[in-house]
């Protein structure tokens, strides 16, 4: 067997969790492979919605295994808090839950890194979620991380201590004052308190060697989804340097976040929004600073999973998105929330980057340089409500042209369209 993926080919918050869960009852195991408590995927079904940070996707199906793989970094604290949830919504989360010994963790003193590090950037920050993503995976890089495996060793409590007063000494030799910090509406003190708590109970979890399980799973053939957090523009070596995220969100970096061979990688799902949106700074060439873009948020209630904020809207970019296909060597499109385009008369589409006289197909390194134009397709909308779509047939011919023309352009069918943020809003061919 193969491991199938499913990643963003945008800036994140494609509509990963949504799909995962849809696909869930197709596989046997869902494996998170990078990034941490900077996503929020958010899943709805039966009137009930749910935002996971760190579980995977498939945790709402019993008979599905999940894995939190060696890649992921994990804050105790936050997952305990979405276990939680889970269980008071009448779960057994835990059931069914493994973790990578070799995940490394967030301590609460990355998220005071973070804090200083962003403070410190003033007008050029990178607008992170503030979760310690950037910190952690520079300790784990640095070789100074603590992994999920050594909070079962007799000396974790020097490890982390150690670990922690290095980072209070950055912190205050950057005269960063941390007093003014506060996590979740805790102090700093309050949330190591609890975060030591959570490491406790994480004791418990089903600690395992993720990469033997999952291979081993494939040999013996059983079924296994990757599920991507962030999106490729996010990606750490791809995205738009510096505004990314401190893992590589493609599928490349499935082999090395779950311990998989590159020949073991089967479909590549790419999600993408029928527009664009970006939440956090950096360059963002389509962005609409209209009543366009503030329409776009309004319907596609577009403010962030995680942190709320309100996220930035544009026009589909296609220059990025065969980008991103390429880079994934995705072989499946998924189309999402095309319903969000109901009421707009227009609807534009990026199809090029002009420099001065030069029309460029490819998406260009420097693309937030400000010195391109942007070249627009437009087409007309379709005006009218998906709610009575059951299947693709019914979709109107507006939406039909606009998916001929994005599958024209990249190349490739657009398997699934999805009209609404609840599982059964989805369309399949
Ligand atoms: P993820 O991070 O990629 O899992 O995406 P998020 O959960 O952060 O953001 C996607 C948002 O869009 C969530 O609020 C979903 O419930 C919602 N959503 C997903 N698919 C659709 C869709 O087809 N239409 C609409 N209107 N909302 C959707
Ligand atoms: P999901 O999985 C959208 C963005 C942040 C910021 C940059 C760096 O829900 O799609 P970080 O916290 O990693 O230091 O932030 O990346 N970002 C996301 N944007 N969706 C996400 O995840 C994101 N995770 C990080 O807004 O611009
Ligand atoms: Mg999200």
């Amino acid at each position: 067997m193969k491991v199938d993926v499913i990643l963003g080919l945008q800036w994140g918050d494609e509509g990963k969790g949504k799909i995962v869960d849809v696909f869930t009852p197709r596989y046997n195991i869902i494996a998170r492979f990078q990034g941490g408590p900077n996503a929020g995927h958010t899943i709805e079904f039966q009137g009930k919605k749910f935002v996971l940070h760190t579980i995977p996707s498939g945790i709402f199906h019993p008979a599905t295994q999940n894995v939190i793989g060696n890649g992921v970094i994990i804050d105790p604290l936050i997952l305990y808090r979405e276990l939680d949830e889970l269980r008071e919504a009448g779960m057994n989360p835990e059931e069914n839950l493994m973790v990578s010994r070799r995940a490394h963790l967030i301590l609460p003193s990355h998220r005071l890194l973070d804090a200083a590090l962003e403070a410190l950037k003033g007008a050029a920050k990178i607008g992170s979620t503030l979760k310690g993503i950037g910190p952690a995976y520079t300790d784990k890089y640095g070789r100074n991380g603590i992994r999920v495996g050594n909070i079962l060793e007799a000396d974790f409590s020097v490890r982390y201590h150690q670990l922690k007063e290095s980072h209070l000494g950055m912190i205050k030799n950057l005269g960063f004052d941390t007093s003014l910090c506060l996590f979740d509406k805790l102090s700093f003190e309050a949330y190591e308190e609890q975060w030591l708590e959570a490491v406790k109970r994480m004791k418990t979890l089903n600690i395992i060697d993720s990469e033997i399980f999952i291979n081993k799973s494939l040999d013996e053939g059983r079924s296994v989804l990757a599920e991507g957090a962030q999106g490729t523009m996010l990606d750490v070596d791809f995205g738009s340097y510096p505004y990314v995220t401190s893992s590589n969100t493609i599928s490349a970096g499935v082999c090395s976040g779950l311990g998989i061979a590159p020949q073991r990688i089967g479909n590549v799902f790419g999600i993408f929004k029928a527009y664009c949106t970006r939440v956090g700074s950096g360059p963002f060439p389509t962005e609409l600073h209209d009543k366009d873009g503030e329409k776009m948020r309004r319907q596609g209630n577009e403010f962030g999973s995680t942190t709320g904020r309100p996220r930035r809207c544009g026009w589909l970019d296609l220059p990025a998105l065969k980008y991103a296909i390429m880079l994934n060597g995705v072989n499946k499109l998924i189309m999402m929330k095309a319903d969000v385009l109901n009421e707009f008369p227009v609807i534009k589409i990026c199809t090029n980057y002009q420099l001065e006289k030069t029309v460029m197909d490819a998406y260009p390194f420097e693309s937030g340089n400000g010195n391109f134009k942007m070249v627009y397709r437009k087409m007309k909308g379709w005006k009218e409500s998906l709610a009575q779509c059951s299947s693709i047939q019914d979709i109107p011919t507006g939406l039909a042209a606009y998916i001929k023309f994005i599958e024209n352009s990249v190349g490739l069918p657009i398997d699934i369209v999805s009209i609404g943020p609840d599982r059964l809003q989805t369309l399949q061919r």
